[in-house]
């Protein structure tokens, strides 16, 4: 529990321990804020009629030019909305021995709190970030485990999940209308696993050394983002860092690396980070929806020339390190 950031950092004087410093090929440097914000942002207001048409290929096209979007009347209702991210700061913001007993060194845990990354006595550098996560279906059998505090923590977040896997089932719909894949393809094994992970970054004495993430893609189907009001999300895309700007009432959503392989390279799962600020705390909360362990991957069949060989999930997972970088090549079929 001392690990936790939040516990023991209290002092914006003190330097950055050794511990946490970057080396300089990997660390942000002083380009900490992007030049451009170019992530697409979509309106989903109208996904019925002659407007679906549009949205369609306004996904289609930011998943393979950035594998990044935002989205903007999304169905999330304004309220639980804020909640959400209410009820993420205000655990985060509960004195130590509140938190304590979900504290655990065990990455199996079903609620985790935590700090850095999934073994933090074996890792290099240590990551300036606390998280807190857990499964979220079958809601009835996971909500036990989660925080009994706040005392809406539960209520609001089922809530939120059960918005947020219906949001993830729209966009994925509407994804495979736009490749041509047969309506339903993505229901069932391919999006049953649904996990919240809570990132919360104290404010940091010096951003420019150290990072919240590292660059990594993320291993599931599709990520859902809440990002909050605060900046920090940047997307790698030609050797630049873009920055992806807080909007008001807008999701951020990314492709994992399982949709960039059923769609056979045509979508990207791109690299992204967070960084830090020395001003305020950042919490955020990723949705990640993605298959059973026992599900199989492969490419859609309309693919002719798939480029992966089939796989079950659990095989990707076993391969798949974030923090040190990762390759899709060990499930690439080689001509
Ligand atoms: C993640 C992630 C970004 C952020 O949790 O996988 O990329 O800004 N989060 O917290
Ligand atoms: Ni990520």
């Amino acid at each position: 529990m001392e690990k936790l950031v939040s516990s023991w950092y209290n002092d914006k004087q003190k330097p950055l321990p050794e511990s946490y410093i970057f080396p300089p090929q990997t660390r942000p440097g002083n380009h900490i804020i992007p030049k451009s914000n170019t992530i697409p942002v979509i309106d989903l207001s109208k996904t019925l009629g002659h407007a679906r048409t549009d949205i369609i290929h306004q996904i289609l096209q930011a998943s393979q030019d950035f594998g990044f979007f935002q989205v903007v009347n999304h169905g999330v209702p304004e309220n639980l909305f804020k909640d959400t991210m209410d009820v993420f700061k205000e655990f985060f913001e509960m004195p130590a021995e509140d938190k304590a007993s979900l504290y655990s060194d065990d990455p199996l845990k079903r609620c985790r709190l935590y700090t850095s990354s999934v073994n933090f006595d074996r890792e290099e550098v240590h990551l300036w970030r606390d998280n807190l996560r857990h499964d979220c279906h079958p809601l009835e059998e996971c909500i036990k485990y989660w925080p009994e505090n706040p005392t809406r923590y539960r209520e609001i977040v089922a809530a939120y999940s059960i918005e947020a896997k219906k949001l993830g089932s729209r966009i994925l719909e509407l994804i495979s209308q736009g490749l041509g894949i047969e309506p339903g393809y993505f229901e069932g094994k391919l999006s049953e696993s649904l996990l919240i992970s809570v990132n919360h970054y104290p404010p940091c004495p010096e951003p420019s050394l150290t990072l919240g993430l590292p660059k990594h893609c993320d291993p599931n189907l599709i990520t859902i983002l809440h990002q909050g009001d605060v900046k920090g999300l940047q997307v790698f895309k030609n050797g630049e860092w873009i920055g992806v700007e807080p909007l008001h009432n807008a999701l951020v959503v990314n492709i994992g690396c399982q949709l960039q392989i059923i769609s056979n390279n045509k979508f990207k799962s791109a690299e992204h980070r967070a960084v830090t600020n020395s001003k305020v705390a950042r919490t955020t909360a990723a949705f990640f929806i993605g298959p059973s362990p026992d599900c199989i991957i492969e490419p859609a069949v309309i693919f002719i020339s798939p480029l992966y060989r089939a796989f079950q999930y659990k095989e990707f997972l076993l391969n798949y390190v974030s923090v040190t970088g990762f390759s899709l090549e060990n499930f690439k079929l080689h001509a």
